[in-house]
């Protein structure tokens, strides 16, 4: 994955570019940008291109239409994004067609066009051929910088990469690469995985993987409960899949025979419901009451984290350690990210709700890289790879 070409090694002076972007930014109901990091995180592969004298075409979905819907519109991002590049950004309300083809003429070295969110078209998500081929005739170079995106195989991300003469990674994309890489093939050691989050189903890919590489795994938030009802505990009211308590104990059986310490809460807070304002106790794991639930982690098992990374020298980092929504069931996770970041050791966290966690702990700025993708962070955790970083051109 790292020997794929970035920008630069592409010579993109007076060329069509076109870079696929991960603007799938959150909105409100009437279409509104809540948050525009996703479109901040892309501005330097695009100043580079507008810098070195490119004719940039940026193309982005945004979030799940099924069909054109004029509040999934990417007319509000070409706007702010303009805002943030200081200078004219043309959008055209096609993903193709005739008033593509026709803005496309015009294109001058150094303008920027936005198409239209990709997702209005039928073929977007079956990845279909003529999609992806009429996607590639708009350019000599495809850059590929929605990391964000990089685990959907459709056509404006895979595809389109199959027919265009030379593809690249953007910098966004080099960046997550690079971090991801330096975490995994070669971490000062001892490594430790902490990966939290409510269902073991959805993580178990992510753990055997992690088993292979990581020299500590501590597991947090509901998932936790999975492993210690397989274990034999009672764990009252909590959270639980028991569909899953065989595959969690293989789990263990697994990280035991390759040598990997394997840690679980040994205590916490507890209540009888999940509201801000319920009555809530501390409890050891052996000690849930049956009409209670865990709902974060408690103050023993902050302290046990505390040893564990005592000597840490890379630590991944995917979930929260407890219902985090609310209030009252945050700080142990809080605690945990402020406690990660002053060890000031490598330190890699994404996914999701762990990125607004880091921004509640104020300390998202402390994490040696923060990434921006939630699921292609964690099928990268999981296969080690993307399709669409390994669909680009090796250098
Ligand atoms: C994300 O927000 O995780 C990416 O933009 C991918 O979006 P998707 O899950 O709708 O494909």
């Amino acid at each position: 994955m790292n020997t794929k070409k970035t920008l630069r090694d592409i010579d993109p002076r007076e060329r069509r570019v076109l870079v696929r972007v991960d603007f799938n930014v959150p909105i409100d109901e009437k279409g509104n940008i809540l948050d525009d990091s996703r479109i901040r995180a892309s501005l330097k592969t695009i100043n580079y291109l507008i810098d070195k004298r490119a004719k940039v075409i940026l193309m982005s979905h945004l979030d799940r239409p099924k069909g054109p819907d004029p509040r999934f519109s990417l007319a509000n991002v070409a706007e702010r994004l303009s805002r943030l590049l200081n200078k004219e950004v043309k959008f055209v309300p096609q993903v193709v067609g005739e008033l593509v083809d026709r803005e496309l003429e015009s294109l001058k070295p150094g303008e920027v066009l936005l198409l239209e969110n990709v997702r209005f078209h039928p073929g977007e998500t079956k990845n279909d051929e003529e999609l992806a081929k009429k996607l590639a005739s708009y350019c000599d170079i495809f850059v590929n910088d929605a990391f964000g995106t990089a685990h959907r195989k459709h056509a404006s991300t895979y595809g389109v990469a199959l027919y265009v003469k030379e593809s690249a990674m953007g910098f966004l994309m080099e960046e997550e690469v690079e971090y991801f890489f330096k975490a995994f093939e070669s971490p000062v050691r001892p490594f430790v995985a902490l990966i939290g989050g409510a269902k073991v189903s959805s993580k178990l890919g992510v753990i055997r993987h992690l088993i292979d590489k990581v020299d500590k795994i501590i597991i947090g938030g509901a998932m936790a409960f999975t492993f210690l009802k397989a274990r034999g505990y009672n764990i009252g009211k909590s959270l639980v899949e028991d569909d899953y308590m065989e595959l969690a104990r293989e789990l263990e059986v697994l990280a035991k025979s390759k040598k990997v310490k394997f840690y679980l809460p040994v205590d916490f807070v507890v209540a009888t419901e999940v509201r801000d304002n319920a009555p809530t106790a501390i409890r050891a794991y052996q000690e849930i009451p049956a009409n209670m639930m865990g709902l974060d982690i408690g103050p023993a098992t902050l302290q046990l984290i505390r040893e564990i990374l005592q000597d840490a020298q890379t630590i991944i980092w995917n979930g929260p350690f407890g219902v985090f929504e609310l209030e009252r069931f945050r700080s142990g996770s809080v605690e945990l990210a402020r406690l990660v970041a002053n060890l000031g050791v490598f330190s890699v966290a994404g996914g999701g709700e762990t990125e607004a966690l880091l921004n509640v702990a104020g300390v998202r700025d402390r994490f040696s890289h923060v990434s921006t993708g939630g699921g292609a962070f964690l099928e990268l955790l999981e296969k080690g790879t993307l399709p669409c970083i390994e669909v680009l051109n090796e250098k």
